[in-house]
C-alpha cells in the first residue's frame, strides 16, 4: 500500500516535469556548452568519445537507455530501461536532468539535477549536436547504422585528451618560445615562485633537476597548491613556458 502511494507520488512528480512540450532547438547551445562543463567530469562527447565514470553521450538522443555495450550501468537504470523501454529523447532527457533520482531511483549518476527549465533547454540544445542522426522532436529510435554513418562534431577542446608534446632540443632552444614563455612567467608565475614572492608561498624552482615532461605536467594539471593552467593557457603557451623555465634565461 505504502509502496504504491510512493510510486504514485513519484509518478506525479515526474509527470509535472514532463509538461513543457519540448524542443531542444529552443535552447541556447553556447550557454549549453558552458553548462555541459558540469557533465564532463563523467561524460565525454564528440568523435572518438570514450566511456568515463558515466557512459559516453554521443547519439544519446534516439538511443535506448542503458545500451552502451561494455558500460557497467546500475541495476536501477537497467531495470527502468527494461520496464519502460526507455528511449532517450527531448522529453525523457529533460525529465532525467531535472532530477535523476526522481526519474530513476537508485541511479548511480552523481548529479543533483538542474533547477531551471531554461538550463536544461540550453544544455540539450548543445548536447543534441552530438546526436546528428536524430531528428529533433521525433522521439524515435535511431538505428545503429544511421549512427555509424553520421559525422560527429569534434570533442569540446577542454575535454580532448591532450598528448604530452615532444620537447625536442631544437624546440627548447627556440628563442621565440623562450621569450614568449618568459613573458607568461612574469605575468602568472613569478608572484608565487619568484624571489620577491613571500617565502613559503611556493617552492623555488630547481630547473636543473626537471625534465620537460615534469614541468609540462605540473603546469598543465597542477599539484596540491600549484594551480592547473590547462584551461588558462593554450598548449603552445604551456610549451613555451616549459622552454623558458628550462632555458638559461630563466630567472625567478
Ligand atoms: C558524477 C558523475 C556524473 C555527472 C556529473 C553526470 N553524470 Fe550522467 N551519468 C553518470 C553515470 C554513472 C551514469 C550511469 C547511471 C546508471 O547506470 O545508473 C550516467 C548516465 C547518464 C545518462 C544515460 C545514458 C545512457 O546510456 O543510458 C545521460 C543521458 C546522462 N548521464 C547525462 C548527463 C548530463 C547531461 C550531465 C550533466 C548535466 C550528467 N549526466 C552529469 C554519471 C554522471
Ligand atoms: C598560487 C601560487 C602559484 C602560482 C601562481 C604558480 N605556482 Fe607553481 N607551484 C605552486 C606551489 C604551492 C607548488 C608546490 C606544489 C607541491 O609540490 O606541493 C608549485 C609547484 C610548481 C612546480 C613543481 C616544482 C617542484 O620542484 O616540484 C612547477 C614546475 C611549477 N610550480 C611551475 C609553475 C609555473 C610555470 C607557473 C606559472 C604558469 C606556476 N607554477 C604558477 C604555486 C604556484
Amino acid at each position: 500500500m505504502i509502496r504504491s502511494t510512493t510510486s504514485t507520488l513519484l509518478f506525479l512528480v515526474t509527470a509535472t516535469f514532463c509538461i513543457p512540450s519540448f524542443s531542444a532547438s529552443k535552447g541556447n547551445p553556447v550557454k549549453g556548452a558552458e553548462l555541459f562543463k558540469q557533465c564532463v567530469a563523467c561524460h565525454n562527447v564528440g568523435e572518438g568519445a570514450a566511456d568515463g565514470v558515466g557512459p559516453q553521450l554521443n547519439h544519446v538522443f534516439g538511443r535506448l537507455a542503458g545500451t552502451i555495450e561494455d558500460y557497467n550501468y546500475s541495476e536501477a537504470l537497467l531495470a527502468k530501461a527494461a520496464e519502460d523501454e526507455l528511449l532517450w529523447h527531448e522529453e525523457t532527457i529533460y525529465t532525467f536532468l531535472a532530477g535523476p533520482q526522481f526519474f530513476i531511483k537508485g541511479t548511480t549518476m552523481g548529479f543533483a539535477g538542474f533547477r531551471r527549465e531554461k538550463e536544461i533547454r540550453d544544455l540539450m540544445s548543445y548536447l543534441i549536436q552530438f546526436s546528428p542522426a536524430y531528428e529533433p522532436g521525433s522521439e524515435t529510435e535511431v538505428s545503429t547504422d544511421a549512427m555509424a554513418s553520421a559525422t560527429l562534431p569534434p570533442p569540446p577542446s577542454d575535454q580532448a585528451e591532450e598528448e604530452v608534446p615532444e620537447f625536442s632540443s631544437e624546440y627548447l632552444a627556440l628563442g621565440d618560445a623562450i621569450k614568449g614563455g618568459g613573458e607568461l612567467w612574469g605575468k602568472q608565475c613569478r608572484h608565487c615562485h619568484g624571489n620577491s614572492a613571500y617565502p613559503g608561498k611556493a617552492p623555488k624552482l630547481t630547473p636543473a633537476t626537471y625534465t620537460p615532461d615534469f614541468v609540462f605536467d605540473r603546469l598543465t594539471n597542477g599539484f596540491k597548491k600549484m594551480p592547473a593552467w590547462k584551461t588558462v593557457f593554450s598548449l603552445e603557451e604551456r610549451k613555451s613556458i616549459v622552454a623558458y623555465v628550462l632555458s638559461d634565461e630563466f630567472s625567478p
